[in-house]
């Protein structure tokens, strides 16, 4: 997500905040911002754009003097990149002056709540709520720690932030739940930032904070307190990670690193619209009126993205019973196919700049069909020109490879599925929520398989000199081995087909040999059997049968090679777990060929010609 930094010392608090947002731009942002605290008064100066727009507006910082101050480098979530929505944030008489990083999912009731306290607001961000809220309970407790303790307790979601007191000269303050903030030592002044690279250049000396902890920073001394406001002793670590290592967070690449941000990414994308007990797409241009009244829905993206569509076809048309077409954008903009004006078409896409996928929706818009982008970059071409917008909150992609946004994009899709399945009466108040459950407890699960990536590394090496592969599924597990299929062929290079299960006795059997990987993707219990057979077929032509199954779903645990098994979920949203092991094999398999598992040849992480 977005860079925060703070720092109290000696030294000009913008020199070390630019050369630090500076080492964060890597991870990819649409504004930057500094803030400093001079004799009582705090100037801030920010932008939309790039850092050094900002640097050479202040003169390499000498419009911002103070030796104690906060930065910033904003991915959009809320609000699109913009001078007014880029950090630092601001109360009304400037008292609170903030950096955040995450999502306040309950902004608009704190929103509603400080309005009736005379509070306004001049930005779209969820942080300015948060700001004021901080402001509201200082101007009552006249303490920063007792004022950012009662805000805690009322802020909903995932956050990091990053905060200067107009009256606390010195002094920076911090508080996380759910996303990283590090505290750094250093002799007569300290840091705080949401990434350790971005500090390394200072000091090896560091803190990690732990959730719902508060940070105080004062020069040299570093004080830290618990969620009740009660001091905390922490120990100090000292890290030995190379700069390159630490911007991967410790991590060899990006992609294992954004594998392991699939938790958060899940959590946060269902947190963006479930809301007191209840999905609600009614900013989304869903209303229960519109979602009765949509005839069919096309989907429409490419690559991993229309594999995303392809597990929601599945997912939409059991759940909610109403028709769902799937296309690959390149064919949908050229298909002289009849609309149906009723429809909805869905156009999923990580960047929101595929070439393909605009062109794509802008046919489906001339046709008159209402269109709804499910999309990660806030402000893209495709987020500003569709009827209505579904962020997924993946934050910035580094890697190739796609892994988070895609899990993001599953969640979205669910989501939409449960509404119009709710809305439509296909399933009772009980049926949705007991979906509902089913998704929230997906993070744990996709952190515990990641926690058993140890064996698909040991596995994955058998691999190394093989030239074919086959995933096959059926079904949801079909869409599942599509996505998998490509996480190995565009990492390892190792030519990898997905086929509908049912399909291999049409032709491809043909290319069976021995030793070869044969991955069966097995969560939907009624077609597991099914799909068996057509593996079994496989493996006496030699393959070399690799399962990925749901517990339950056991019906070759004799006869596989090697059963990866997942923990159990509903059915329809199966799929974000049997990704994960998909996604490791891909990676270990390239990792062991010593291949550039972040930057694969002659792809690009955004497609933007056609
Ligand atoms: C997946 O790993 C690839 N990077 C690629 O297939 C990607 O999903 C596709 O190019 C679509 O990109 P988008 O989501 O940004 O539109």
């Amino acid at each position: 997500m977005c860079g925060i930094l703070g720092y109290s010392g000696d030294r000009q608090a913008s020199d070390i905040l630019l050369a630090g947002l500076a080492r964060l731009e890597y991870r990819g942002y649409d504004s930057a911002g500094i803030a400093a605290l001079d004799s009582g008064t705090i100037k801030i100066a920010k932008n939309k754009g790039r850092l050094k727009v900002l640097e050479d507006r202040i003169n390499a910082g000498d419009k911002v003097p103070g030796t104690c101050g906060i930065g910033h480098t904003r991915w959009a979530t809320h609000g699109a990149p913009s001078d007014v929505n880029a950090h630092p944030l601001w109360s009304d008489d400037m008292a609170v002056v903030a950096v955040h990083n995450g999502i306040v999912e309950n902004y608009r009731e704190i929103r509603e709540m400080l309005a009736k306290h005379g509070y306004t607001f001049y930005s779209q961000t969820d942080t300015e709520a948060a700001v004021k809220l901080i402001d509201y309970y200082y101007k009552q407790e006249k303490s920063p720690l007792k004022a950012i303790t009662r805000a805690i307790k009322d802020i909903q979601g995932s956050y990091c932030f990053v905060m200067l007191f107009k009256d606390c000269p010195n002094e920076v303050w911090g508080a996380r739940k759910d996303l990283p903030l590090i505290a750094g030592q250093g002799e007569g002044e300290s840091f705080l930032a949401s990434d350790v690279s971005a500090i390394l250049q200072e000091t090896r000396q560091v803190y990690y904070l732990d959730n719902m902890e508060i940070v105080q920073l004062k020069k040299g001394d570093v004080r830290f307190f618990d969620g009740e406001g009660y001091a905390t002793i922490k120990e100090i670590t000292e890290v030995t990670w190379d700069s390159n290592a630490a911007e991967k967070g410790g991590f060899d690449h990006f992609m294992m690193k954004e594998m392991y941000e699939q938790a958060r990414a899940v959590k946060d994308t269902f947190g963006a619209v479930y809301h007191s007990g209840k999905i609600e797409l009614t900013e989304h241009g869903l209303t229960d009126e519109a979602i009765k009244d949509i005839s069919q829905i096309y989907i429409i993206a490419c690559g991993s993205a229309y594999h995303a569509g392809a597990v929601a076809q599945y997912v939409i048309e059991d759940l909610a019973g109403i028709p769902v077409r799937i296309d690959t954008a390149s064919e949908f903009r050229y298909r002289n196919m009849p609309m149906d004006k009723k429809a909805l078409a869905v156009i999923i896409s990580q960047s929101g700049e595929t070439a393909d996928t605009l062109a794509a929706m802008r046919r489906a818009k001339e046709n008159g069909i209402k269109t709804l982008a499910i999309v990660n970059v806030v402000g893209s071409t495709i987020a500003r020109e569709a009827d209505s917008v579904f962020y997924t909150m993946a934050g910035p992609e580094i890697a190739v490879a796609t892994t988070k946004a895609y899990s993001a994009q599953l969640i979205a899709c669910y989501a939409i599925a449960l509404k119009f399945a709710h809305v439509r009466g296909k399933i009772d108040d009980a049926e949705c929520e007991r979906l509902i459950a089913e998704i929230q407890k997906l993070p744990e699960k996709i952190d515990d398989i990641l926690d058993a990536k140890d064996v698909l590394q040991e596995i994955a090496k058998k691999f190394t000199r093989s030239k074919n592969a086959f995933y096959l599924g059926r079904n949801i597990d079909y869409a599942v081995a599509m996505e998998g299929s490509l996480k190995m062929k565009e990492i390892s290079y190792l030519h990898s087909e997905a086929i509908a299960a049912g399909e291999m006795k049409h032709g491809p059997i043909s290319l069976i040999e021995k030793g070869m990987l044969v991955a069966g993707i097995m969560t939907q219990k009624e077609l597991c059997k099914k799909t068996a057979s057509n593996m079994l077929e496989s493996k006496s032509r030699g393959g070399y049968l690799l399962i990925v199954a749901m517990k339950g779903c056991d019906a070759l645990k004799d006869e596989a090679d090697f059963v990866f098994t997942i923990p159990e979920t509903d059915e329809h949203f199966a799929a974000s777990l049997a990704v994960i092991p998909l996604q490791l094999l891909g990676y270990y398999v390239a990792v062991a060929r010593k291949l550039d598992v972040d930057k694969p040849r002659n792809l690009a992480k955004s497609v933007t010609v056609e």
